[in-house]
């Protein structure tokens, strides 16, 4: 069996199945899920409670194990019914950023170095690293806490640093798990106007999981999610159209649209 894929997809999975434990007591969280994101496109995952958002992202993001189905990411096949690639570790470091449903900071490590950690592993000196960490928590007005601990900044605040952290490598996948459920309405549109330009800036495919009804409207495409089965349908695709002066809030490109600044 080959496993690559000659699609342009950025995530494309087929037939995912996801059961979580044996015997009586197995849950079905996942019966069958069909999804496919091109590079540079943000789609909305909307469902209700226990209906499988979080386990689909978890199985992409290769946190946890499927039990049958395919995956692949850009042109590689990450899961193929039982196969699975070798180097998950790699994988996760190099090729999904993840803004998980609660924000996981690492406690010891200050706001900065919380966001330049990921590329400082990858190997990008330190200052650079650092750089860019700054460059990101101003585009998600949290650098005036550049310096603080993570018990030290409000639920929000360690939210758009966990949304810094998961765009600090330019991953070739995003995966959003309510990542605007803690923020008020402009700094919900701020993190959506950074998702699109990472889409369009560098190509990334990004899946935001929600019930924001101030950001569903702004999804071109959603993905219903009902009993573990993927149901999709068109979205308004609102543009993300500027609100204050503060450098994140300029019109979102849309797919392919111009860079009026590089992150
Ligand atoms: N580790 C686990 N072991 C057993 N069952 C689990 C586990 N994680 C999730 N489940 C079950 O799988 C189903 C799907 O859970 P999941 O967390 O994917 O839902 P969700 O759509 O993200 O819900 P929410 O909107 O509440 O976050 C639920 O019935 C849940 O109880
Ligand atoms: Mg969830």
């Amino acid at each position: 069996m080959a496993h690559t894929t000659s699609a342009d997809h950025g995530i494309r999975i087929d037939g995912l199945r996801k059961r979580y434990g044996e015997g009586d007591t197995a849950v079905e969280a996942l019966k069958d899920v069909n999804l496919t994101v091109a590079s540079g496109e943000v789609v909305g995952l909307i469902g209700p409670s226990g209906s499988g958002k979080s386990t689909l992202l978890k199985c992409l993001g290769a946190v946890v194990e499927p039990t049958g189905g395919r995956m692949s990411v850009g042109e590689r096949v990450i899961y193929d019914d039982g196969w699975k690639i070798g180097d998950l570790r790699a994988l996760r470091r190099d090729s999904i950023g993840f803004i998980f449903q609660a924000p996981y900071l690492i406690p010891f490590l200050d706001v900065t170095d919380n966001v330049a950690l990921l590329p400082m592993l990858a190997g990008r000196p330190n200052a650079e690293a650092r750089a860019r960490a700054r460059e990101l928590l101003q585009a998600l007005d949290v650098d005036h806490r550049a310096r603080a601990q993570p018990s030290e900044l409000s639920g929000g605040e360690q939210q758009r640093v966990a949304i810094a952290r998961a765009l600090a490598n330019r991953p070739p996948v995003i995966l959003a798990d309510e990542p605007t459920a803690p923020l008020d309405s402009e700094r919900a549109l701020a993190v959506m106007r950074i998702l699109h330009r990472m889409a369009s800036h560098s190509g990334a495919a990004i899946i935001v999981v929600t019930h924001d009804e101030k950001i569903i409207p702004t999804f071109e495409r959603i993905y219903h999610i009902r009993d573990g089965r993927t149901y999709e349908e068109q979205g308004e695709g609102r543009p993300l159209v500027a609100a204050a002066p503060d450098g994140v809030s300029s019109p979102a490109p849309q797919h392919g649209g111009p860079a009026s600044r590089r992150l």
